[in-house]
């Protein structure tokens, strides 16, 4: 379960907080969505709740421990926006055990089965891979270190209609053994597969409820 409490992040370059008193829980085995317009603080929060940045006040609890950024580092797994550009390993097998050269093959197979790209040879180039593949790889690279929490940063921008379709549906699959935290500003699908909502509007979290939100909103809110 992961709790937080009257987060805040203000750093004092900034004339306004860019998150205020953020309150939410999250339980294992559930997927979390996050719903803000451009700007309003999501990758700001996943970095804190990866351990990339510190809060500047409030706290952070793993079941009933309160965490600070280096284990947050190894409790959580963040898949970053458009994850393919980061990619650095001139195979599959080489990017899927970047900094984990211990990793055995038994670990590398079951990190590509669960996101379905067992077929692929471990020797092929993340370069050469369809945009939705890479999307898989990206979350395999996390999932692999076994993380705890799984945070995804708009996971389904830029992909087409059936690709977005597919990456939903190994979302709703991941989440039995996962707890997920998803952000985006494009709920769309997102929200069928969602247990927990919220809106992040300014930096100010507020929870919704995913299902009023589906019949609500049919559209994708604005980005800017
Ligand atoms: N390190 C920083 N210093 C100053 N401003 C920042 C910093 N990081 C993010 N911001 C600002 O905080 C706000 C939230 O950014 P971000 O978390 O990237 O939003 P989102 O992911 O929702 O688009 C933006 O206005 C951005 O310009
Ligand atoms: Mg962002």
């Amino acid at each position: 379960m992961l709790y937080l409490r009257n987060l805040n992040y203000h750093p004092t370059a900034c004339p306004t907080a860019i998150l205020k008193s953020i309150n939410l829980e999250l339980a294992p085995q559930q997927l979390g969505l996050i719903i803000g317009a451009s700007g309003s603080g999501k990758s700001t929060l996943l970095e804190i709740l990866s351990g990339l940045a510190e809060p500047t006040s409030g706290a952070l609890f793993w079941r009933k421990q309160e965490l600070i950024a280096e284990q947050l580092q190894q409790l959580a797994g963040l898949v970053f926006q458009f994850p393919e550009r980061h990619f650095c390993g001139g195979s599959i097998l080489e990017e899927l055990r970047l900094g984990h050269p211990e990793l055995g093959s038994e670990r590398v197979k079951q990190a590509l089965t669960e996101v379905g790209l067992e077929h692929l040879s471990l020797f092929a180039a993340p370069h050469a891979l369809s945009g939705g593949q890479q999307r898989r790889l990206a979350l395999a690279v996390q999932l692999i270190r076994q993380p705890n929490l799984l945070l995804l940063d708009e996971p389904t921008a830029g992909l087409d209609w059936s690709m977005r379709r597919q990456l939903v549906n190994l979302l709703a699959k991941l989440k039995q053994d996962w707890t997920l935290l998803v952000v985006t500003h494009d709920a769309g699908d997102l929200l069928a597969i969602a247990d927990r909502c919220w809106t992040l509007n300014h930096g100010e979290l507020e929870s919704v409820d995913p299902k009023t939100l589906e019949s609500k909103v049919k559209e994708p809110l604005p980005s800017v």
